[in-house]
């Protein structure tokens, strides 16, 4: 009677054993799923979601632990929680108990120093083969199949950013000046040069750019040239001495060209008081090829 009785809490034992073995392994897949899942994206909602469920899981897990050990041993004391760790924890240092340790005791001495030979810790041993294997894989990734990103893949990889930079900086304006500037035909840009204008510059250049203290916007005729180059130009730097000023403390590259295009586009209306006209004659590049083809 007592025998079996002691078999049945044996085979208890030994199935607990088996579920603690699967809920390791489970955990340590669910934790590896977690940090490739890191690996691989932003924090975009997906990653959130993986994570959030992840966690809930490892809980669950830890709960449905917690009331196999107690449950089925009744012991508070704590030491069944941690069995299934010491017991990998056993495995992977293996180490030998101290009462067997003078099997292990080698032949030499020195001055009553003698050595132990011990066997290397099997986590140890492991860490080597690892490294075997890592690098076998490591290779045949990187050089026979070439898969891997190697140096070349990783030049062009930062070369696309590079250009995928130099686009987000075009956009902010960052690469935009006298030299680079070019007429914008963007209703939304010339809407915003309108304002800019109507706010900043009508008070000197009138409303509909017929000019007031400065000169007239829809006549051919400039004092510091007609093209967007030219206005931009005049904008940023100003003609301090002559009553304008240098706008490029107040708006920035894009402001400039919007308002700049937008002046052009007041080129040949009818202002209500048009100013005399300034400056010289200026025929834009594309007008002057059109008359050489028509004289030719
Ligand atoms: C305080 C008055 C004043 C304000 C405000 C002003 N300007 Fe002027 N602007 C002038 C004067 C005066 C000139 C003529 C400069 C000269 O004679 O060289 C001028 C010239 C110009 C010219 C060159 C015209 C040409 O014939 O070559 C441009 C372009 C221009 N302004 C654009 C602007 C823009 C854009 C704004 C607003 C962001 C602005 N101005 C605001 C007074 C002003």
């Amino acid at each position: 009677m007592k025998s079996t009785l002691k078999n049945k809490l044996k085979m208890r034992i030994n199935m607990k054993n088996k579920i603690n073995i699967q809920l390791l392994l489970f955990v340590f897949l669910s934790l590896i799923f977690n940090s490739t899942a890191r690996a691989e994206g932003g924090p975009d909602l997906e990653v959130v979601v993986k994570y959030s469920l992840g966690f809930t899981v490892l809980l669950i897990l830890l709960l449905v632990w917690l009331v196999v050990v107690y449950s089925e041993r009744n012991d508070f004391s704590g030491e069944e929680f941690w069995a299934p760790f010491k017991k990998v924890k056993y495995y992977l240092t293996l180490t030998t108990p101290p009462e067997k340790e003078k099997d292990l005791l080698m032949d030499h001495e020195y001055d009553g120093i003698r050595e132990l030979d011990s066997r290397i810790p099997p986590w140890f041993h492991g860490l080597l083969w690892f490294t075997v294997i890592f690098s076998i894989v490591y290779m045949i990734q990187y050089h026979v199949i070439g898969s891997g990103n190697v140096q070349e893949e990783e030049y062009l990889a930062e070369i696309s950013f590079a250009k995928a930079e130099r686009q987000i900086l075009i956009k902010t304006g960052a690469f935009l000046n006298e030299e680079t500037v070019t007429f914008t035909d963007d209703v939304g840009a010339l809407e915003n040069g309108k304002q800019i204008y109507l706010k900043n510059c009508a008070s000197c250049h009138a409303n509909d750019g017929g000019g007031l203290v400065g000169p007239n916007f829809t006549d051919k005729y400039w004092i510091h040239g007609g093209s967007i180059k030219n206005l931009f130009t005049t904008i940023k730097y100003g003609v301090p001495q002559k009553g304008m000023i240098s706008w490029s403390n107040q708006l920035d590259p894009i402001q400039m060209r919007d308002v700049a295009s937008y002046i052009l586009t007041l080129q040949g209306t009818e202002p209500a008081n048009p100013k005399a006209p300034e400056g010289t004659l200026y025929i834009p590049e594309t007008e002057k090829e059109q008359k050489t083809d028509s004289e030719t």
